[in-house]
């Protein structure tokens, strides 16, 4: 119950952060920012197993966003104190970006990622570089309050351990023309059953393969993204550059988009949140030092441009996979 209502403040707190970004245009979409209230577990999951893991949760448990829900201990090495919390009053890193590094769609995946840049962003966090870019988006606003209540050295310790797990992509992503119908719920979309479809239009419509695990916090959950029909391809054909003012996304991600010596890894990361990040360099909320390479790129992408190269960037295997398992539709 604490941390509920711990959460509830800090959401308040969060909204006035977003004033700066939106005194400019051009807004960002709302679709990539589904509106709703976090979600807790079903309460039918207390006591309840994930497949594979002996680790029995209560609810309590697994609403609790100060300490990480581990279902697989022994999958990854011992968590530093601020990735596995036990402070009353700040967030767990590992509640949101999961044990595992793996993250979720409506955060960010931080296995990986190089040290440097890791830190470079939390202090981009904590200096006020980095700001809420969607005042309805509370995860991005709980991750400002939590980076003004972690110590640099306290960063540093998480970040040593998540760069150096392996980031294996959970996210297929579907070019379609039409999609399951969806809910708004805990940030991202909840995929209904019962068979009925809706039009995508220009939008990517993300979400967890199996909500009720995701609510769980299941490291191992997988998500799709339905994106337009040919986007990959046109993404593709952004990202070789213009020749001029746009270079290749390689040029500084690397070969594959697995990181080069400027900027991150980012092949087989969650097309949603490439999208919104774009949509940050855009708009001015993100305005770190390594931000000023982004701005030139983004600079002349119109709403579609980005929507492609968020689907490419998402279809492409990450760095610790040779090629993007297939699954099912
Ligand atoms: C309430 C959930 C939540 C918690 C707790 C949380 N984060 Fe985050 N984190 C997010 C969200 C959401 C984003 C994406 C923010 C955005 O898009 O602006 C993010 C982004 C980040 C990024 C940027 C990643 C990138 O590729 O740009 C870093 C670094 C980060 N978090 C580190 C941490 C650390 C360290 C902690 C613990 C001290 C932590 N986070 C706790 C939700 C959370
Ligand atoms: C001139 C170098 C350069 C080029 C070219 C470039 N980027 Fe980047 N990119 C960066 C840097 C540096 C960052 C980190 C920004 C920061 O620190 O805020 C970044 C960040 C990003 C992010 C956010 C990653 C995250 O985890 O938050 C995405 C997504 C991205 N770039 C996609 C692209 C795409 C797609 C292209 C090609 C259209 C591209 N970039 C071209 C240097 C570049």
């Amino acid at each position: 119950m604490k941390a509920f209502v711990l959460g509830a403040s800090i959401l308040a707190l969060a909204i006035p952060l977003s004033v700066a970004a939106q005194d400019k245009a051009p807004e960002p979409p709302l679709w990539a920012f589904p509106v709703t209230q976090p979600v807790g577990p079903p309460s039918k999951v207390v006591d309840q197993k994930l497949p594979g893991s002996s680790v029995k949760l209560s609810e309590e448990a697994l609403k609790d966003r100060t300490t990480a829900v581990d279902w697989f201990p022994k999958a990854h090495p011992a968590m530093p104190p601020a990735v596995k919390g036990g402070r009353s009053d700040v967030f767990a890193c590992g509640y949101c970006h999961l044990p595992n590094g793996n993250g979720r769609a409506e955060n960010a995946d931080l296995a990986g990622m190089p040290l440097a840049y890791l830190t470079q962003q939390l202090a981009d966090f904590r200096s006020g570089a980095r700001t809420l870019m969607d005042s309805h988006f509370g995860p991005a606003g709980n991750m400002i309050i939590t980076a003004g209540q972690t110590s640099e050295a306290d960063g540093v310790e998480a970040f040593k351990y998540f760069s150096k797990l392996p980031y294996v992509s959970h996210v297929k992503v579907v070019e379609t023309a039409d999609v399951p119908k969806t809910t708004p719920n805990g940030f991202l979309y909840e995929f209904n059953k019962g068979g009925q479809r809706e039009p995508l239009g220009q939008r990517i419509i993300e979400g967890p393969d199996d909500f009720e695990r995701f609510e769980m916090r299941d490291p191992r959950m997988t998500f799709t993204a339905y994106v337009p029909v040919g986007a990959i391809a046109r993404g593709k054909a952004l990202a070789k550059g213009d020749g001029s003012a746009r270079p290749a996304c390689e040029g500084c991600h690397g070969v594959g988009l697995r990181g080069g010596i400027v900027g991150p890894p980012i092949a087989g990361r969650f097309p949603t949140g490439a999208f919104r990040q774009f949509y940050a360099f855009k708009i001015g909320s993100r305005n770190g030092p390594g931000a000023a390479f982004m701005k030139p790129i983004v600079a002349n992408l119109s709403e579609r441009d980005m929507i492609d190269l968020a689907a490419y960037v998402g279809s492409l295997p990450s760095s610790a996979q040779k090629a993007k398992p297939s699954r099912p539709n």
